[in-house]
Order: structure tokens, then C-alpha cells, then sequence
């Protein structure tokens, strides 16, 4: 697919700017001399994560909920594109609260549609997830993996998936679905309800032991945070929808949360008298068994290559929480 040329600078709102991923991404897009308009209400992200942001003068941050039809108001109408990042993202707190959950991840999504729809705006990126699928029923998964999500988050992400997937085909609206599956990386969340990864980080350098649900042979697609930030760029600088359909971005190999433990604990350096092991909790409700990604499409559409290896991206991660993790939380 034909690449833009972008020597002009793109007015682009982000939903979601606070949060893990959206700050890593208005910082390359306010790096780069765009002008980056960012909604957030804090729920889920940290106004620390875009601190350095905050006085530039192409970044405008309006600390809010895109549920609210009158945040759209302090926003211009001549967007060159919307990245659609905004959600409830936990499993167990969708469990919990699903209607919270459908509130801001589907009724959210549609009002950001129906202003991108109103006001003629073509290039949208809708943050879906591989939690669409559900547990894979094959793998390598491609995009035509049933949808098949067993818990209220991944439901409320296939409504919003092909809400999104219905404004392409009924307005002809440029909408590209994008479903990443699971990533990590520097800000995101370790406490209460966040990643694996960043959880087990978190307590292997407390010296506590990595607690895993179930018999740790489940499996995850863990794409390093630069690797994502990527697969958005592309897709963003890329002419018409390539993922309009909906299209996967993972590293293309499966690891279990037993190796993950294995290779944080190794990597952490805090295991010298071999005393750190796992401990086992029963299973979780409806979680997801395997995941791993076939990524295909986006190696074909976009020449996507994931960069970082695990094990690189690991220490990487590392080396951030033991110097930088704790000015997360000083704001
Ligand atoms: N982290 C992953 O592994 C992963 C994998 C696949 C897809 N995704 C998707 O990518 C997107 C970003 O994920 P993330 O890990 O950066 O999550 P995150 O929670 O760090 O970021 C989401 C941000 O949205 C904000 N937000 C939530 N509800 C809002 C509302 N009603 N109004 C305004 N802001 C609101 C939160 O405060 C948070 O800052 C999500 O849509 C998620 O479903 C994440």
C-alpha cells in the first residue's frame, strides 16, 4: 500500500493520551510537530505519563470523558485523524461492572464516530484488541478467528470492532481496526488489574514471588511497546483503510505466563540463591488459554516486522523500572 507523504503537520485528536499507549503516542506525534489534541479522564492513566507534554504549545490535553457530547465542541472539526484509544481495558473489572464496561468502551466509541462521521473525518484508528477472539480455536490466528470473546470486555470490544467496521460499510467512513495483541512496556499499569508483565516486574524487584492463576501454560502474543507504536504509524501514514477489516500486530510467537515468570526472574537479576519461584492461585474465570497471532496481513499490507525480541524487551523494561518507575507516581 502507498505510504503518505507527510511533510505537512496532521492535526490528530487521541483519546486515551494519558494512558499507556496513548501517551507513548502523543509523544511521537508531538515530537514529530504535529498537533496532537488528547481527551482523558484519568480513570486508567496518569497525567505524569504526559508531564513532559503538557506546556508544549502543539499538545492541547482536555481532561475529560468522550462519553460527553460537549468535549467535541473544544475540538476543531478539520481533523486529519482520530486514534480511538479511550477504554475500560480490565477483564475482571468488566466482570464486575458490565455496563460500565459497554458505557465507555461501545456507547464511547459510537460518539466518536458519529463526530468523526459529522465532520468528514477519514482516517481513524480504533484500538481493538485480540481479545475479540477469545481462546484460539487454531493457531496462528488470522483475522478470520471467529470472534469468539467469553467475558464482557472482549464482548464490549467486538460490538465497538464491528460498530467501527459497520461505519466503513455504511458511510463509507475510513475506519481501520486494528488488533493488537497483548503489549508491554514502560507506563503501563502493575497495580490492581495491569498487565502480566508489568505486575510480575513489579514483585520479582520486591523480592516477592510471581503469582500466576492457574497452571501457568496458558499463552500469550507479547509485542514490546515500540514494536505497537510502530504498527500504529504505519497504519496511520498509510493511504486508504488497511485495516479496514480488521488486521493483527503481535510478534508472531506464543510464550506461556510459566516462561514469562522464568525470564523476568532471570533477567532481574534478583535471584542469585535460586530462592524465587512462581506461586500457583487457582484459575481465573474465563480466561483465555492461548493466544498467538498470525500476522500476515500486516507483514503483507504494511512490511510490519516486530523488532524487539522478548527477552530484549524484558531487560529493556527492566532497566526503566529499576531507574525511572518510581516518577510515575510523583505527580
Ligand atoms: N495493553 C494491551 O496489551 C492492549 C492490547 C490490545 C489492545 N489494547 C487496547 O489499546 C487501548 C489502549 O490500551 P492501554 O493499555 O494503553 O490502556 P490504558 O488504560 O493505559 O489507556 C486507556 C486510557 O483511556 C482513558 N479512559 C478510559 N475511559 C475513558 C473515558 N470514558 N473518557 C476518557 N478517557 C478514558 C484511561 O484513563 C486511560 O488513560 C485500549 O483500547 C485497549 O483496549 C491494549
Amino acid at each position: 500500500m502507498p505510504i503518505i507523504s507527510i511533510f505537512r503537520s496532521m492535526k490528530i485528536l487521541i483519546t486515551g493520551a494519558a494512558g499507556f499507549l496513548g501517551s507513548h503516542l502523543s509523544e511521537k506525534y508531538v515530537g514529530e510537530g504535529h498537533t496532537v489534541y488528547g481527551i482523558d479522564n484519568i480513570s486508567n492513566g496518569n497525567l505524569n505519563n504526559i508531564r513532559t507534554l503538557l506546556h508544549k504549545k502543539n499538545f492541547k490535553f482536555i481532561y475529560d470523558d468522550i462519553r460527553k457530547s460537549d468535549i467535541y465542541t473544544k475540538i476543531p472539526n478539520d481533523l486529519d485523524a482520530v486514534i480511538h484509544l479511550a477504554a475500560q481495558i480490565h477483564v475482571d473489572r468488566s466482570i464486575v461492572n458490565p455496563e460500565e464496561t459497554f458505557e465507555i468502551n461501545v456507547n464511547g466509541t459510537l460518539k466518536i464516530l458519529e463526530y468523526c462521521r459529522t465532520n468528514d473525518i477519514d482516517k481513524i484508528l480504533f484500538a481493538s484488541t485480540s481479545e475479540v477472539y477469545g481462546s484460539a480455536q487454531y493457531v496462528p490466528m488470522d483475522e478470520k478467528h471467529i470472534l469468539g470473546a467469553q467475558h464482557p470486555y472482549g464482548v464490549s470490544k467486538i460490538a465497538a470492532d464491528r460498530l467501527c467496521y459497520t461505519y466503513n460499510e455504511t458511510y463509507d467512513l475510513g475506519v481501520d481496526i486494528i488488533r493488537c495483541f497483548n503489549f508491554y512496556g514502560p507506563r503501563q499499569k502493575d497495580t490492581g488489574y495491569g498487565g502480566v508483565i508489568a505486575i510480575f516486574i513489579n514483585r520479582v524487584l520486591q523480592n516477592k514471588p510471581p503469582l500466576i492463576y492457574g497452571s501457568g501454560e496458558q499463552t500469550r502474543d507479547y509485542t514490546y511497546i515500540s514494536d505497537v507504536i510502530n504498527a500504529y504509524d504505519l497504519i496511520l501514514k498509510t493511504k486508504g483503510n488497511p485495516g479496514k477489516n480488521g488486521i493483527n500486530f503481535g510478534s508472531g510467537s506464543e510464550i506461556s505466563v510459566n516462561k514469562i515468570a522464568e525470564v523476568i526472574i532471570d533477567k532481574s537479576g534478583m535471584n542469585n540463591n535460586q530462592k524465587l519461584k512462581p506461586q500457583y492461585l487457582e484459575s481465573r474465570p474465563v480466561e483465555v488459554q492461548r493466544l498467538f497471532a498470525d500476522i500476515t496481513r500486516s507483514k503483507e499490507l504494511l512490511n510490519f516486522k516486530p523488532m524487539i525480541s522478548f527477552e530484549n524487551g524484558i531487560e529493556m523494561l527492566i532497566e526503566w523500572y529499576k531507574n525511572f518507575k518510581s516518577e510515575l507516581w510523583t505527580f
